[in-house]
């Protein structure tokens, strides 16, 4: 009989974050779970308890290691999120605006370093990280979006991870359709393990054996 894995599951009231949760709790012989998530009243919603969850926001890296105490992995699956400032005229294209303390610089950079950290802290040894396709180009419209560079911060905070040290898995989403029957596209960028880059389609709940 081997031991579960104790993992921690960041992000996970968002969309991903929260199906990845749900896939692991199923498996409790292999996997002893929680989340990381800044909102109760959104912790409760999504999964009908609090228990398992930590509540905190990734800006704070002692509450981070104190959620990491004891696990063995981490997954990552915060983002910055855009929002859309008001709706467009007909004819417009919608303007977005990223929140205070919500930007790409912030999230998906600063708060990733600070997961990695955490996790370094507190003897973690394996870390996945969901990213983004396009994370290499530069030119991409996302960057746009509120000029707040997405893809650019997201590609180095990947850049950091890799030079971490701490064995990861990096994986670039490239459009996730979460529906009854429906799939979601990835692509394996680089793992530890040296896999080759290639396209790959995963069932919607594709993250959890990683
Ligand atoms: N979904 C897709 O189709 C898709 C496609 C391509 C790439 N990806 C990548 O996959 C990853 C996950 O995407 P997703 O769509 O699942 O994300 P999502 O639904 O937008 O969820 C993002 C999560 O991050 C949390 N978060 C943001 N700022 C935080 C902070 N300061 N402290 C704590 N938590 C914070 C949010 O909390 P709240 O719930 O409280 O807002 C939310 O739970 C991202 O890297 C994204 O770029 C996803």
């Amino acid at each position: 009989m081997t031991t579960p894995l104790h993992v921690l599951v960041t992000g996970a009231t968002g969309r991903t974050g929260a199906l990845v949760v749900q896939k692991l709790q199923q498996q409790p012989e292999k996997f002893v779970t929680k989340g990381f998530a800044r909102s109760e009243a959104k912790v409760r919603e999504v999964f009908g308890t609090t228990e398992g969850f930590y509540l905190g926001n990734i800006g704070d890296r002692d509450r981070l290691r104190a959620a990491l105490e004891g696990c063995d992995a981490l997954v990552i699956l915060t983002s910055a999120v855009p929002q859309m400032k008001a709706p467009p005229e007909p004819g417009q294209r919608p303007e977005f605006v990223y929140a205070e303390g919500g930007t790409p610089e912030q999230v998906d950079y600063q708060g990733q370093i600070n997961q990695i950290e955490a996790a370094r802290a507190a003897g973690v040894k394996h870390i996945v990280l969901v990213g983004s396709m396009g994370s290499t180009n530069e030119q991409h419209p996302l960057n746009r979006m509120a000029n707040g560079n997405i893809l650019i911060w997201k590609r180095k905070a990947e850049a950091y991870l890799i030079n971490s040290g701490i064995d990861y898995a990096i994986i670039r989403a490239g459009g996730c359709r979460i529906s009854p029957g429906g799939s979601a596209s990835y692509w394996w960028v680089k793992t530890t393990r040296c896999w080759p880059i290639h396209p790959m389609a995963f069932p919607p709940l594709f993250l959890a054996p990683m």
